[in-house]
């Protein structure tokens, strides 16, 4: 360990090492029968997922309007941080009994849907530990934002 100290010694370059890059790239094409996936631009290692989720709306929202981000309500906290902190104010999609603690996604508008840039959806949902069915994610995955996130912890 003495002799290899200085490996270990500083910050890791941000994009991880190549080995692990490429790792996680083979890893993903056999787990989900991908044709390619490009270790260089498709894979960020990550030191948690809540990095992942906060970083990702910095880069895809431009929006300064309301609704540029949209979430379930309650939420896990970094979705309504990130969208503060990317400059929307996110449009929260309210989990309750009356729709099994499940965000609707049929609630959202058209018009919504034309500023959306980012939906957050969390399944099993926290804190309500709502599953969202196929037919749901279909339907988020359909409706046309330029990002889904599916944070599945
Ligand atoms: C729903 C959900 N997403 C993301 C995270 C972040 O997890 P981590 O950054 O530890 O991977 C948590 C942590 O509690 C969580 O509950």
């Amino acid at each position: 360990m003495k002799e290899h100290a200085e490996l270990v010694a500083k910050y890791p370059a941000t994009q991880g090492r190549a080995q692990l890059r490429v790792a996680i790239a083979r890893w993903l094409e056999k787990r989900f029968v991908l044709p390619s996936i490009d270790p260089e631009h498709h894979v960020l290692p990550l030191n948690g997922t809540r990095e992942g989720l906060f970083a990702l709306a910095q880069a895809v929202v431009s929006t300064r309007q309301a609704g540029g981000v949209i979430c379930p309500n309650p939420f896990y906290q970094i979705y309504e941080g990130a969208a503060l902190l990317a400059g929307s104010q996110p449009l929260l999609l309210n989990c309750d009994e009356h729709n099994g603690f499940l965000p609707d996604i049929d609630l959202v508008t058209p018009a919504q849907w034309q500023n959306c840039q980012l939906v957050y959806l969390c399944t099993p949902g926290n804190p309500g530990g709502a599953v969202m069915s196929s037919r749901q994610l279909q339907t988020a995955d359909r409706a046309g934002p330029r990002a889904r996130l599916f944070d599945c912890q």
